[in-house]
């Protein structure tokens, strides 16, 4: 390698750490920036006293070949783990078992084993909100965040946040806002239910394309995950859309008796719930960018927005912005 850069991340989703770890491997100095408290973004967990509730993605597919070899190794480290639920189909006449050969894997015991993993031996800043990118005295870019606080300098920032939390922190390049303001994210909200006894069910996964559900999980069935019978159902956009506001009791209410209705079971009261809401779920149309890059600026773009709402296509934009930022194919 003949040079080494400073480089800020701003985001510590599959994307951002995919990134992180491309250029870090490759001699690179990397600052990984979230405003959240961990690591993951949207591939997140909630430790709860009824076991590990997933609350974010539900479960990935390895389809690239570089995804698939990454994979291997998350596998043999522990990180990640084979799930193969029971998993149904309902549609507005029945519910019906749908067993498919495709292999669907999670992070174990949790989802965020494997952000966790991957956060390995990288340096974050947590809980830090950028705001603003701005130039320094000797051109490189420092990060500004909600605090008034300046971070830096950098000699390259990579974004990796949803696209409408991307679109202010691009301003100094005219085609990337652009391209980041033209991408809608569609709202979803999601369910963890916690229960006594285990549900008089076979059910362990289910495809809903009836009412206002879209995703059933048994997120007891998961490898590693220990506590009591536990479920995690996800609205579709639709319905997110017509209930943004509507508060978490009521939106508990709701779905589950939309689960009650799609097992076709009476559901016990539950001993634990909990209801969180998703403004920027998933992207509403899949774009094929892989990533962005203003390299003259040294400005690159990553995550799910840029490939198509997967985890392997967010870690796959993060790498491509990775390679780019390297002057790799
Ligand atoms: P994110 O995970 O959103 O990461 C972006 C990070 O940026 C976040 O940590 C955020 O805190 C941080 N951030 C944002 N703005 C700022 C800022 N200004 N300053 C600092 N930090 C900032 N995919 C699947 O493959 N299978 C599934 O089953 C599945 N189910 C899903 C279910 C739900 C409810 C949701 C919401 C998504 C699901 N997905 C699923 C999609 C998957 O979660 C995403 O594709 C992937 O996690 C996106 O990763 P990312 O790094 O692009 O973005
Ligand atoms: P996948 O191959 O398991 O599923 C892709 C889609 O194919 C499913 O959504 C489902 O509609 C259909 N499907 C798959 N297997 C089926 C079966 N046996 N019977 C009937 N239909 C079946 O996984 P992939 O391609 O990795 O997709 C990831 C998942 O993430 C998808 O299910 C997607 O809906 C979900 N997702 C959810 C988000 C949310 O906000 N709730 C956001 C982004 C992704």
């Amino acid at each position: 390698m003949t040079q080494t850069f400073d480089i800020a991340i701003i985001g510590a989703g599959m994307a951002g750490l995919s990134a992180a770890r491309a250029l870090t491997e490759a001699g690179h100095k990397t600052v990984i920036f979230d405003k959240s408290r961990g690591s993951g973004g949207r591939m997140s967990s909630k430790r709860t006293e009824s076991g590990n509730l997933d609350m974010g993605a539900q479960y990935f597919t390895a389809r690239d070949p570089h995804f698939r070899s990454a994979l291997q190794t998350w596998i043999d480290r522990g990180w990640v783990a084979e799930w193969s639920p029971r998993l149904f189909v309902r549609n507005e006449d029945e519910l019906f078992e749908s067993s498919d050969d495709q292999q669907r894997y999670v992070g174990s015991p949790r989802m965020t084993s494997l952000s966790r993993g991957l956060l390995e031996g990288l340096d974050m800043v947590s809980k830090t909100r950028i705001e603003r990118l701005q130039q320094s005295d000797d051109d490189r870019w420092e990060l500004v965040d909600d605090a008034g606080a300046v971070h830096g300098p950098f000699d390259r920032v990579v974004v990796a946040t949803p696209a409408p939390q991307a679109v202010p922190l691009l301003t100094a390049s005219g085609h990337l806002e652009q391209a980041a303001s033209q991408v809608e994210m569609l709202p979803g909200w999601t369910l963890a239910l916690a229960f006594a006894e285990p549900l008089n069910t076979a059910v362990e996964a289910c495809f809903v394309r009836v009412g206002g559900l879209d995703w059933i999980s048994r997120n007891s069935s998961k490898p590693g995950r220990q506590g009591l019978d536990s479920w995690v159902l996800q609205s579709n956009p639709r319905w997110a859309m017509g209930n943004l506001d509507t508060d978490k009791a009521e939106v508990g209410k709701q779905l589950r008796a939309e689960l009650a209705e799609v097992l076709g079971i009476d559901l016990p009261e539950p001993v634990f719930e909990h209801a969180h809401r998703w403004l920027y779920a998933r992207s509403a149309d899949t774009c094929n960018w892989g990533a962005l890059a203003a390299p003259e600026k040294g400005l690159y773009v990553c995550g799910d927005w840029c490939l198509g709402g997967r985890i392997e296509n967010a870690w796959l934009s993060g790498r491509q912005a990775a390679q780019t930022l390297m002057g790799r194919k």
